[in-house]
């Protein structure tokens, strides 16, 4: 069945003023996602992490929209990645890397795989290098992975 001009501007008009520019399937999966987000207290936009993220504990973590993460990362609490002056200034973040807990991570940096970040460390340059380990303020390379992994 074909739809008038007028039936498909009003199904438009409606779907922007009442369900908010998306479909109900949409708002229902933000709905979800802000209400564990509320109850875990994160602040971590769609679209940012790859899959296999685990995050240790219940507590603060706040993730950019811009942000990007990939696959099977580790996030502690109370670390913070986002923008620096503009949002299009967001981290990216490699593969299977650990962040420990009260780590910020701000600005237009890379950091690479297997990458552990210290507890507290402030990450404000790109550290694409590989297996390697990054501490303090500023963080700095303090060690290299020889074997598995920090988890
Ligand atoms: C970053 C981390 C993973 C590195 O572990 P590691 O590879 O075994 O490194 P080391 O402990 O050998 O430290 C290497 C150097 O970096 C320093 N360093 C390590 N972590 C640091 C940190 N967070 N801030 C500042 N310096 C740090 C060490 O003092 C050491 O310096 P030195 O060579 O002058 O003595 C670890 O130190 C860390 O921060 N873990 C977080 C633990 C955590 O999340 N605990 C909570 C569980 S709920």
């Amino acid at each position: 069945m074909a739809l008038s001009n007028s039936t498909k501007e009003a199904w438009v008009l409606y779907q922007r003023k009442v369900l908010g520019g998306g479909g109900i399937l949409r708002r229902y999966w933000h709905f979800i996602h802000k209400f564990y987000g509320l109850l875990l207290g994160f602040t971590i936009h769609i679209n940012t992490i790859e899959e296999g993220l685990c995050i240790h504990h219940y507590g603060s973590i706040v993730i950019g929209s811009r942000v990007k993460i990939g696959k099977w990362c580790k996030i502690h609490s109370c670390v913070n990645i986002g923008q620096h002056r503009d949002v299009e200034e967001s981290p990216t973040i490699g593969d299977n890397c650990f962040i420990g807990p009260g780590a910020k991570l701000f600005g237009k940096i890379k950091v690479g795989d297997n990458v552990s970040i210290g507890a507290n460390a402030v990450v404000n340059k790109s550290f694409e290098e590989n297996n390697i380990v990054l501490a303090g303020v500023p963080a700095k390379i303090v060690g290299r992975h020889t074997k598995e992994m920090y988890s």
